[in-house]
Parts: structure tokens; sequence; C-alpha cells
């Protein structure tokens, strides 16, 4: 399979904090990877890493043959073909679902409007929301919102999606219907890099598995070496914590 994300020697600091040390990592086309790892360990910093969000002080991040360079004017180009959903949904609270769909399609990428109401409204039925579409955020759960959000990204016909703990702040019933949009989306073979503490989603939905902890790549593996047989004890312990102990 074609690489599609390359990271090399990655290290983020905040001032004397360094918060990832030294992060390789290399992402093929249709790859899902996903991070666990305790709080604080890097995670977040680590997605926005990869779409320019933060200056880095050592290595790079290559999407497609190219540097991300988060001082370049081209990181309109990256953020467009890398897309990120974070934990809080982010929608306008102004604007209307279609509307929140359609902005960024329009403004950044020109779209054809016709064309692009007409993807957005595709993209709603998929979901099960089309008869949303003239709703305002605060109308609608978390769940359902989350789901916007999802959907919002792919308007921009990303190569990546880049998933911040999607369901962090959902009530527990709103959990599934989320997680099963985005192993729909793993099945029809996107990319994406997912952080998550789901870790039974994270069994179903991974090709490969990664385990964080102050700033390293501690461990890897496809997700049932990963969960069946965790190598480290900083693994088996993190483990423990979600009772999958075995
Ligand atoms: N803007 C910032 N300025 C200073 N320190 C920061 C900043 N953002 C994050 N940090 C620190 O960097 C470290 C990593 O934070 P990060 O948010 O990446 O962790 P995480 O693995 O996503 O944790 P969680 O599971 O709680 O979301 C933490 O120690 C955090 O306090
Ligand atoms: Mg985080």
């Amino acid at each position: 399979m074609e690489e599609i994300l390359s990271v090399q020697n990655l290290c983020k600091k905040y001032d004397e904090l360094v918060v990832l040390d030294g992060i390789d990592l290399s992402i093929k086309k249709g790859e899902v990877v996903v991070i666990v790892g305790p709080s604080g360990c890097g995670k977040s910093t680590f997605l926005r890493c990869l779409n320019g969000l933060e200056d880095i002080q050592d290595g790079k991040v290559i999407h497609d043959g190219e540097v991300i360079n988060p001082c370049s004017g081209k990181l309109n180009k990256v953020r467009e073909k890398i897309g990120m959903v974070f934990q809080s949904y982010e929608l306008f609270p102004h604007k209307t679902v279609l509307q929140n769909m359609l902005l960024a399609p329009l403004k950044v990428k020109k779209a054809d409007k016709k064309q692009a109401e007409k993807e957005a409204l595709g993209f709603l039925d998929r979901v099960g929301l089309l008869s949303k579409k003239d709703n305002y955020p605060r109308q609608l759960s978390g769940g359902q919102k989350q789901r916007v959000a999802i959907m919002r990204a792919l308007m921009m016909q990303p190569d990546i999606l880049l998933l911040d703990e999607i369901t962090a702040a959902l009530d527990p019933e709103m959990v599934r219907e989320v997680l099963d949009v985005v192993i729909s989306l793993a099945k029809e073979g996107r990319t994406m890099v997912i952080v998550t503490h789901e870790m039974s989603f994270a069994r179903a939905v991974a090709d490969r598995m990664l385990f964080f902890d102050e700033g390293r790549i501690v461990e890897e593996g496809s997700p049932e070496e990963f969960f069946e047989h965790p190598k480290t004890e900083r693994l088996q312990k993190f483990l423990q914590s979600f009772s999958y102990a075995r």
C-alpha cells in the first residue's frame, strides 16, 4: 500500500515541557491507526501536529510527499486534505446544519453550490439526519451534532481524517451511533488516525494500535497482539485499568 503520511522524529515542546519525544510513524492509504494512552501523554498534541496546527521543534511531518510546515502559506491546502473532528463538535451555532456543511466547501474550495448541496444532503441522509438539515446545532442531541461534524469534515474530501476522542463528551447511549459512523468510514477504506478511550471500538476499527506514553510510542501492533498479548508492562497496566486484563 502507498504511504500517505510520514512522521519522522517528531519533537514538540511547550517551553521546557517535552510533549512529543521523537515520534516515527508511517501511515498507508486506507489504514486505520488507533492511538490510546494515559491522559496528558501527548495524543491530542500529536494529532494537531499532523495537520500543522502546532509548530514543532524537531523532525517533520510529510503528507503525500510534501512537508507540512506550520509557518507555510500552503497550510490551508493541508487542512483541506487532512480533516479533523474534536471532542466538542465546533459547529457554528448561528448556522443551520446544512449551512454548517456548506461553509468550508463554498468558502475555501469555491465549490459549486448546487453540487455541494447535493453532496451535503447525501451525507446527512447517510447518517439519518436529512430531516435535521434546517435545524440549528442547539436543536440537536450531542450524538447528532457529532455525526454532523464528521460529515462536515468529509465535505472537504479529505484524504485523511483525524478523530480526537469524538465520543468523550457524549452520553453513553449516543456513543454507539457515532462510532458506527466511524466504522462505516473504515469499511469504505478511509484513512484515519483515531484517538479514543473506547477500547472495544478501538479493537473493532483498528488496523494498527499504538500505545503512547510520555510522548513516545511505547508499543504498537495489530489489535489482536495489542489487546491479547501486550508486551510492555506499561501497556498491560493501562489495559488493566480498562478491565481488558487477560
Ligand atoms: N497549549 C499548551 N500549552 C502548554 N502545555 C500544553 C498545551 N497543550 C497541551 N499541553 C500539555 O501537553 C501535554 C500533552 O497534552 P495533550 O492534550 O496532548 O494530552 P492527551 O494525551 O491528549 O491527554 P487527554 O487524554 O487528557 O486528552 C500535557 O502535559 C498538557 O498539559
Ligand atoms: Mg487529548
